[in-house]
């Protein structure tokens, strides 16, 4: 029996891996923990709690995820998405642990007109982007055995998201306005959640850092998201597409965040649900 160690566990992403958790009882041994058990950004809480229970394997599902926020707490999202990374990284080499991290879309500058694939060079153009970036290269510099999965337009029926954001405010108003110039796919974190267990199988094949890119399958922007709950949930709200340029917010966004995710179907043999099920499937929960 393997041990995994899941931080930020009460988060959207940690959630899910607790509802999956039971799939895979009889490999693995959980042990979900958030910031007031453990910490990230302080290196001994990490290092005696993983000696203690003798940790195989971290899922680092926690960081600070305040995108616009991020610009004025410059410190704190560094402290959490850079430091707290570089802290697991050295416990998980000091102890030979196996680390599945989490990033995200925010580390391209959305100017690239395709699909981004894992060997783009980054270029974060917000506090949030720059903060992740630079946790994903503490992971990337140490030569870990580990994997990076950049993901992006996360949501779930926990915690704030974009879907629960326009399912409240579509039962609220006649009309709301949605950006309709940001292209990307949403990706359903208990989906995510399954792909994290899946590569943890095959962690064996890893031997350094590998970056993989996942997101549900498809293209859209967050008009036509906002469009798909609002008719699935069966609202009467007149949603409009508006540019990013009549929503200002305090940190820049990706124009372009689709990504490719040929190398991550390729590892781990799968398919990859389209956005609009996965939609569905969350909205039924
Ligand atoms: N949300 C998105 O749209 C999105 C898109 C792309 C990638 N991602 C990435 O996906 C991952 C999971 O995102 P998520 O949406 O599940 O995040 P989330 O819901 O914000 O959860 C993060 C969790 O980490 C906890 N946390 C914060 N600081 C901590 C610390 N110092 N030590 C331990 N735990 C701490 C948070 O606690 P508090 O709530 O108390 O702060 C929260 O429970 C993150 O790496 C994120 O960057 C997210």
């Amino acid at each position: 029996m393997k041990t995994i160690l899941i931080t930020g566990a009460n988060g959207q992403l940690g959630c899910c891996l607790q509802d999956i958790a039971t799939q895979y009882s009889e490999s693995f041994q959980f042990l979900f923990t958030d910031i007031e058990e453990m910490d990230i950004s302080n290196i001994d809480t990490i290092y005696d709690f993983c000696s203690r229970h003798n940790v195989d394997v971290i899922i680092n599902a926690a960081a600070y995820t305040q995108v616009d926020l991020a610009e004025k707490e410059v410190e704190l999202a560094h402290l959490i998405n850079s430091e707290g990374v570089s802290n697991i990284v050295e416990v998980c080499k000091r102890l030979s642990i196996f680390l599945v991290h989490i990033s995200t879309d925010y580390i391209f500058d959305g100017t690239y007109n395709g699909a981004y694939t894992e060997e783009m060079i980054p270029n974060p153009i917000s506090v949030y982007g720059k903060s992740k970036w630079e946790g994903e290269a503490k992971i990337l510099e140490s030569s870990i055995p580990s994997i990076i999965i950049r993901t992006s337009w996360l949501y779930s029926e926990y915690g704030k998201n974009f879907l629960k954001t326009i399912l409240k405010l579509t039962k609220e108003k006649e009309e709301i306005q949605v950006v309709s110039d940001q292209t990307g796919t949403p990706t359903y974190a208990g989906d995510l959640a399954e792909v994290v267990m899946k590569c943890i199988e095959k962690r064996d094949q890893v031997l350094k850092p590998e970056i993989f890119h996942f997101s549900n399958s498809g293209v859209c922007n967050w008009y036509a998201f906002a469009l798909l709950i609002n008719q699935i949930s069966g609202e009467k709200c007149k949603i409009t597409p508006i540019s990013e340029k009549d929503y200002p917010t305090n940190a820049k966004r990706p124009k372009n965040s689709l990504f490719s995710k040929e190398k991550l179907k390729k590892f781990l043999n799968i398919e990859i649900a389209p956005w609009e099920e996965s939609v569905q499937k969350c909205l039924k929960k």
